[in-house]
């Protein structure tokens, strides 16, 4: 079975069609007609820049820009036969679109490659999925801040090493992944300027002789400026790779949340209740209610982690400039920005339909010598030497682990058997309450603090205006 090769627009010096096994593993067009808005964008501008230049004439450039109108409207409307025989976006539009108008068609992709206009549709893609990331990233960062307000002075226990460590507020933990998403944003925010820079006329790779305007085509499509080497032009992918390694690293941050939740669900802790609705049952054990969604989004950071190892490999060993790898780079940046932007979404809604049982965590705070860092300190403000401190705290614990008791459970006189400079004020000092309040450092866990952190991001992101 072959194809004739008269479809073909590269088809001129070949005998005969093109085998169905090699257009089938070939074709890039189940796929990448996803950019095909960019694609017809791209065109337009070069078009309106060749006439401009000479190289075409005002009535083909109508008929070119009517003709490709028509054909984003049938895309648009699911009408639009992409035929795999003419392998990818680029070459299904062009031939629909030289079947339209004929002669003044087959003049568009003068001084044009599809290595540049690859190049371009996939830079404007990620541009705009840049956009919609930093409102996705905003949405989950504004979760956030509601709910520490929403807890504002309530206290849980912080772990280290998954061991109760120091009492902190709900807030603080919260206001935690707000900055973790924050340098997200940044990131994301900083990689749009290396991916808004007009690839087009770098043409195969080596630029074009034919008289061309970089500066007028990046200027109509909203590029900050254009390529300076047009062999790196048709050869980088640096820009999609530092795309997913962000994606990569807030699927990161989601999964960690995702554990937090999934353990924070189960009866062990029983520190929240994920709303029923974002929960589901399982189908033999009546008493169960999962939580499927962080589990998934856990899950889901597997494939957003290949992706960019599949991009990175793909990449490592390819000499200049362009090859036909590179045609493997859009499924794994497509997956990672459907996986990624669905679960920021899902994330997002799902933080607005928690409750904390803040009985359950402040209880928790209460055993584990939570405090015992605020006995230490208190030492040392009465001038024990830190390590000198830590010991003695140290046997005071161990003393409280024989007896099965709390050092809040210790008289004064059996306190200060481990130090005499204890005086009756350490009972506020080992207070939960005292404790948090007391880490008034910048960043720490104190109201006063975690309040000023919570204002300020409510100013920030427009909540309560
Ligand atoms: N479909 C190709 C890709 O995704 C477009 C560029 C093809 N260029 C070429 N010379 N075959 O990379």
């Amino acid at each position: 079975m072959e194809s004739s090769k008269s479809e073909k627009l590269w088809g001129g010096r070949f005998e005969g069609g093109t085998a169905a096994s090699v257009e089938a593993f070939t074709e890039s067009i189940s796929y990448d007609s996803r950019l095909y808005r960019y694609d017809i964008a791209g065109s337009k501008a070069h078009a309106t820049m060749l006439a401009d230049n000479g190289l075409l004439s005002k009535e083909e450039l109508t008929a070119i820009t009517e003709g490709l109108t028509t054909i984003e409207s049938k895309i648009d409307a699911g009408d639009f036969p992409f035929k795999s025989e003419l392998e990818d976006i680029h070459m299904n539009i062009e031939k629909a679109l030289i079947d339209a108008i004929g002669p003044a068609g087959a003049k568009l992709h003068s001084a044009r490659s599809r290595n540049d206009q690859i190049a371009l549709d996939f830079r404007m893609y990620l541009r705009d999925q840049c956009d919609i990331f930093v409102v996705l990233l905003d949405d989950l960062r504004r979760a956030f801040v509601s709910l520490a307000r929403k807890y504002m002075g309530n206290v849980m226990p912080g772990y280290t090493h998954m061991q109760r460590a120091q009492p902190v507020l709900i807030s603080h933990h919260m206001m935690a992944y707000f900055e973790m998403f924050g340098r997200d944003r940044e990131r994301i925010i900083d990689c749009r300027k290396r991916i808004n820079i007009s690839p087009l006329g770098a043409a195969a790779m080596a630029g074009t002789g034919l008289p061309i305007d970089r500066e007028m085509v990046a200027e109509l499509l909203g590029f900050d400026k254009v390529t300076a080497n047009s062999m790196d032009t048709s050869g980088d992918r640096d820009f999609a790779i530092e795309f997913t390694s962000c994606c990569t690293m807030i699927q990161l941050h989601l999964s960690r949340l995702s554990e937090e939740l999934v353990l924070w669900s189960s009866q062990e802790f029983s520190f929240v209740q994920i709303a029923d609705k974002f929960c589901t049952g399982s189908s033999i054990m009546p008493q169960k209610k999962n939580p499927d969604i962080p589990e998934l989004i856990r899950g889901k950071s597997g494939r957003v982690v290949g992706s960019l190892m599949s991009l990175i490999t793909l990449m490592k060993g390819l000499p200049m400039t362009y090859n036909r790898d590179m045609q493997e780079d859009k499924e794994p940046v497509f997956d990672a920005v459907d996986t990624v932007s669905a679960s920021m979404a899902i994330m997002a809604e799902m933080l607005g339909n928690l409750d904390f049982n803040t009985e359950r965590m402040a209880e928790c705070t209460q055993t584990g010598f939570m405090t015992a860092t605020d006995l230490a300190d208190y030492l040392v403000l009465h001038n024990v030497p830190f390590r000198e401190a830590h010991g003695i705290v140290g046997r005071a614990v161990a003393t409280c682990i024989e007896k099965g008791c709390e050092l809040t459970d210790l008289t004064l006189a059996e306190i200060k058997e481990f130090s005499p400079i204890i005086d009756k004020d350490i009972f506020e000092v080992l207070s939960v309450e005292g404790s948090v309040n007391s880490r008034i450092s910048t960043g720490g866990t104190s109201t006063q603090r975690v309040e000023e952190a919570v204002s300020a991001a409510e100013k920030q992101m427009g909540i309560g205006e």
